[in-house]
């Protein structure tokens, strides 16, 4: 380690925490979904210290001024620090850049899908497209590439519909369209106005699904799966559900609304045969890959595929995990997750997101954040958009942080994560009150 490195340890890690036998570890992402997959994987015996690409202040890592999306860079990296022995890739971007397929090509040990695999995400076309022809349950769809064709199929289609952009648009790129005129305007604003750039090139258009929506998460080796526990995400910004979509602002585990029937026949309908397409595609998923699902009247369908860890899902999942993350990521990189027993506390989770006021719009950066010292020792606080200020950490992005507890029952984690919310302020925060009210 360089004595500029070494400066940097010692400032960002409590070496206490370190095991010096462990593997390095380089985490690209700076969210509160890798500060969960951080917070875990520091658990581990076998892991030393975490890198950050970017990472956040307050994730106590060495920070190497990478981004997530500076694939090339993170690779050189990665090669002029043999110390690191292993990459963990979380956001959907350098997931769909290719980052797990150029550094295996030198290489180096990762956790994450290829790009070909990641395309279940980053191709909404594609992912209806593999569902369709494995007979995988989703809403009746249609493709287009061309705006005329587009409009003439919405003139005669029934509604509501959805329209979706097919490529990644940090979550946005699904407008749900009541008639007619809605349905047009959507389809100018992606196709000609670019409204998602070159996402829009292509749009799915799909039958409006009825229902709840389960977030269930599951490692796979491309073979063998572990099923996380389900979860619940909150996209919207308000209370009850209201306001604009947000990159989620709350999160609940497991969905006990979801019984073990379903879960069975979710495994047997949508998961496995999901593995089993992609085997047969040619690009063997390794990973987690994350089913997006819509409970209807007529059975539970695929709304969307992630090639990742949720976020917040993982904020309130993580934490119920007792197994050594770290393990399981190299059991998913060698093949051989199988040959684990993987094991999953039963209590229940919660994690409730602390944004900025005006999140997802316009919002004051730089607030000091008071109050962290006074947060419960069972209680965690996952930070996504913050960073260091004179006295201490300060805002700098939409979601700031996240509180997560979990306890015996829902009623108790609630309150948990509510008492200590309220010792920890800055100006302008707010929440939605409202997480886990409705399981
Ligand atoms: P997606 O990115 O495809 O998961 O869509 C984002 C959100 O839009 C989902 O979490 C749902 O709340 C909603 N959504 C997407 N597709 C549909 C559909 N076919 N019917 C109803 N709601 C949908
Ligand atoms: N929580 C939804 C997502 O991570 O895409």
């Amino acid at each position: 380690m360089s004595e500029q490195q070494l400066e940097k340890t010692a400032r960002y890690v409590d070496l206490k925490e370190v095991s010096i036998d462990g593997d390095d570890v380089l985490i690209v992402g700076g969210g509160g979904r890798e500060h969960a997959i951080i917070w875990k994987l520091r658990q581990s015996k076998r892991v030393g210290n975490i890198y950050g690409a970017p990472g956040n202040s307050g994730m106590n890592i060495i920070p190497t001024g990478i981004g997530a999306t500076d694939i090339d860079k993170i690779v050189e990296y990665v090669a002029a620090n043999p110390n690191i022995k292993y990459t963990v890739v979380a956001p959907d971007d350098p997931l769909s850049l290719g980052l797990v397929d150029k550094l295996a090509a030198r290489g180096f040990r990762a956790f994450g899908p290829t790009r070909a695999a990641a395309k279940l995400e980053w191709s909404k076309a594609y992912a209806k497209d593999v569902m369709r022809r494995y007979g995988i349950p989703t809403a009746e769809y249609a493709t287009f590439t061309e705006i005329e064709q587009a409009k003439d199929y919405c003139k005669t289609a029934k509604y509501p519909l959805v329209i979706k952009a097919d490529g990644l648009a940090l979550g946005k790129g699904v407008i749900i369209c009541n008639d007619k005129s809605e349905a047009y305007v959507a389809l100018n604003d992606i196709m000609e106005g670019k409204k998602f750039g070159a996402a829009g090139n292509e749009v799915v258009i799909e039958q409006f699904l009825k229902g709840y929506e389960v977030s269930l998460l599951t490692f796979t080796d491309g073979k063998s799966f572990a099923l996380m526990p389900t979860s619940c995400d909150h996209k919207r910004a308000l209370d009850g559900d209201e306001g604009l979509n947000t990159g989620g602002m709350g999160a609940f585990s497991p969905c006990d609304k979801f019984s073990a029937e379903l879960l069975k026949t979710t495994v047997e309908a949508i998961v496995k045969p999901t593995i089993s397409a992609m085997q047969k595609e040619g690009a063997p998923f390794k990973g987690v890959l994350y089913f997006g699902l819509m409970v209807t009247d007529d059975g539970v369908k695929v709304l969307e595929y992630n090639a990742r860890f949720g976020d917040p899902e993982t904020q309130s999942v993580l934490p119920l995990l007792k197994s050594d993350l770290y393990e399981i990521m190299n059991a998913v990189t060698d093949g051989t997750l199988g040959e684990l027993n993987i094991e999953w506390s039963d209590l229940k989770s919660i994690n409730v997101v602390l944004a900025s006021g005006g999140y997802p719009l316009s919002y004051k950066k730089g607030c000091e954040i008071f109050g962290l010292d006074k947060v419960d020792g069972d209680v965690k606080v996952f930070f996504a958009g913050v960073k260091d200020g004179e006295n201490g950490l300060v805002t700098s992005g939409g979601r700031v942080l996240c509180v997560q507890a979990m306890a015996e029952d829902f009623a108790q984690a609630r309150k948990k994560v509510y008492d200590n919310i309220k010792k920890i302020t800055f100006d302008n925060c707010y929440y939605r009150k409202d997480i886990g009210s409705k399981l």
